[in-house]
């Protein structure tokens, strides 16, 4: 798909096709995107969890209120920051937002849905789902990806309204 297309392309999906396939080459061209997202002082402040197991998915349900689509995904790639690794200030939030988007684009590109589920700055979404990955970093997002069950209608529109030319 074109750039033009992809964008227009995806939606927030909440509901998939239990079980669908999601190869681990599609897998790794999705966590590859993540990486080819620009970040402050190219620090890359990011780690992934991946996971494509009930047992993980169903913990993640229970520390995050708000991705019950785990229980139809195939995956969840939880996006985490790492604020170590830019000391001296505090742009991580915004480089994980892009690797974030980069993953669902490609997602949609490759044919699959997903949903973007925040964590920080939410504290105890994001210290729950710490203890779930048993991370020491900070989970920004869980993603849901999956074959999409659902056709959401598209909700972006271009507002006049919000711009400025100066
Ligand atoms: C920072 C952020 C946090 C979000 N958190 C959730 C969430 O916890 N659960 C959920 O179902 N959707 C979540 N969403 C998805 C939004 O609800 C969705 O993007 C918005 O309604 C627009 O719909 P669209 O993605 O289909 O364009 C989140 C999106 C963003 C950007």
């Amino acid at each position: 798909m074109e750039c033009f297309d992809v964008l227009r392309a995806r939606r927030s999906v909440r509901k998939y096709k239990k079980g669908a396939p999601v190869p681990a080459e599609h897998v790794r061209l999705m966590l590859e995107a993540a990486m080819y997202a620009p970040s402050a002082v190219n620090s890359r402040p990011w780690e992934f969890f991946v996971t494509d197991k009930d047992s993980v998915k169903e913990r993640l349900m229970q520390a995050h209120p708000a991705c019950k689509m785990l229980s139809t995904a195939t995956l969840a790639i939880v996006v985490c920051a790492r604020p170590d690794l830019q000391p001296n200030h505090g742009f991580w939030p915004q480089d994980c937002g892009a690797a974030i988007e980069n993953i669902l684009l490609q997602a949609t590109d490759l044919g699959y849905g997903t949903c973007w589920c925040g964590c920080y700055p939410s504290e105890p979404r994001a210290t729950l789902v710490k203890e779930v990955l048993g991370c020491q970093s900070v989970p920004v997002a869980i993603i849901a990806v999956g074959v999409a069950d659902e056709s959401p209608s598209c909700k972006g529109f271009y507002d006049a309204s919000r711009v400025t030319f100066i």
